[in-house]
């Protein structure tokens, strides 16, 4: 079911307009928190909630708040608006639609973690909405929501827009850390984790743009309002961004929970004229693929997960029968040799491998042993062998194609073709 609490005004009004966004109830959020709220009852809001971080990895927001230490230092909100999963353009429309909303969601959170300073990390080519986050940044602080005192309270914040150089390892929480203070963007051992040793070393928050968004709804509402909405253990609504072969690609805010077959049937407008549905990749290139007979999963964290696959950060890529599951591999296997960090070997040098054997099978050059190889190479780099999840990411799409599409694999490796490509083309 559709349900607008981020998306509600984007694409009929102007919502970068401060003067638009307020007079829709817009910073009504941060009026309540700094004039009527403790910023520890803001945090016990956001827990009641049980937002989940609409990151990735589905890891409670309030809890995560609760991690940082009390020892005196200062402490850090970093926004993770990074965006580089293939697949995936739901952070993107914040902060290009409704920048006004990720302000005031980082205002309400930084003063519930009690931190003066916020940094909103846009990924590189995010030029434009770099451009619109800073004009928001500078009218809310015109109109007093940012800078010191603000609303005459004693509670001061200052929030700096970053763009990073285009890499999708900077998306990952302590890659953007080192990214933001200047450094090459290679992750960081863990533990020390960000809310003990994050930004400068100072404990950090670093949550997702869609995370952030939902924070102004659930100071406003209550905590319990929203966590009555969709899954009880996956609250709230989801952004779900699709692509591929859909009649009517985009951005659909769903209540968690929703059928994935409503979302590619009914609102997506079901699969291109004529042909029938193959796979979903429904994490983008980093998640295993789903079938057909999936379609009645619910769209939440943990129904995903046991499905076998991933809700991710929602960006779900839909492919027809006319799609080769090799080439597929071979595209995303491509990203991630070409984005992998370097720093451990498992992911450097196996996803450069793979990337290598996906290829000769696609150009008609493969060998028998290939699918032997690629199987042994997908538990060589996956399985947590790799300092960050970046490895285990390049070879889950391909551990699931080698499951349920061995045959094609096979066809490529002994027919030295594509048969799935001559299999359409005679249908
Ligand atoms: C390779 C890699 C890329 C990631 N990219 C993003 C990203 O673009 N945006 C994001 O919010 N989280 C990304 N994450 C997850 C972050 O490390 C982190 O978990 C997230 O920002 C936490 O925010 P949340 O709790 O609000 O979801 C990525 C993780 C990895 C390993
Ligand atoms: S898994 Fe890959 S991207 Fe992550 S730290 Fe290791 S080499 Fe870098």
């Amino acid at each position: 079911m559709i349900m607008r609490l981020l998306t509600d005004g984007i694409g009929e009004v102007d919502l970068r307009d401060i003067g638009v966004y307020r007079s829709r109830g817009g910073y009504q959020a941060v009026e309540k928190a700094l004039r009527r709220m403790t910023p520890q009852e803001v945090a016990a809001e956001v827990n009641t909630a049980n937002l989940r971080g609409r990151g990735g990895a589905g890891f409670p927001a309030g809890r995560k708040w609760s991690f940082l230490p009390n020892d005196g230092r200062p402490r850090y909100l970093c926004v993770n608006g990074d965006e580089s999963e293939p697949g995936s353009f739901n952070n993107r429309m914040l902060v290009e639609d409704n920048p006004h909303l990720l302000v005031e969601g980082v205002i309400c959170s930084s003063y519930a973690i009690g931190a003066n300073f916020a940094v909103i990390y846009l990924r590189g080519e995010f030029y434009e909405g770099a451009a619109i986050m800073n004009r928001a940044v500078a009218q809310a602080t015109e109109a007093g929501y940012l800078g010191e005192h603000i609303l005459g309270s004693d509670y001061s914040l200052h929030i700096v827009v970053h763009r990073g150089a285009g890499a999708y390892i900077c998306g990952e929480e302590s890659a953007l850390l080192e990214s933001i203070e200047g450094k090459r963007g290679h992750p960081r051992v863990k533990p020390p984790f960000p809310a003990v040793a994050g930004l400068y070393a100072s404990p950090t928050v670093v949550n997702n743009v869609e995370t952030l968004c939902c924070v102004p709804s659930i100071v406003n509402n209550g905590g319990a309002w929203f966590a009555g909405i969709g899954s009880p253990k996956s609250p709230g609504t989801k952004i779900c961004s699709i692509s591929g072969h859909v009649r009517r690609p985009g951005n659909y805010e769903l209540v968690m929970g929703t059928p994935l077959r409503e979302l590619v049937e009914e609102h997506a407008g079901g699969i291109r004229d004529g042909h029938r549905l193959k796979m979903i990749l429904p994490a983008g290139a980093s998640s295993a693929a789903m079938t057909p007979d999936q379609l009645d999963t619910p769209l939440d964290f943990d129904a995903m997960a046991a499905a076998g696959s991933m809700l991710g950060s929602a960006g779900l890529i839909v492919c027809d029968e006319t799609t080769c599951a090799v080439k597929v591999a071979l595209i995303g296997e491509s990203f991630y040799a070409h984005e992998s960090c370097g720093k451990c070997t498992p992911c450097r040098e196996g996803t450069k491998w793979v990337e290598k054997v996906l290829a000769r099978l696609e150009g008609g050059q493969g060998q028998p042993e290939d699918v032997d190889l690629l199987k042994s190479l997908v538990g060589e780099i996956g399985g947590g062998k790799c300092l960050c999840p970046l490895g285990d990411f390049a070879v889950t799409y391909l551990g699931s194609a080698l499951r349920l599409f061995e045959d094609e694999f096979i066809a490529h490796a002994h027919g030295h073709t594509c048969s799935h490509a001559a299999e359409v083309l005679s249908a």
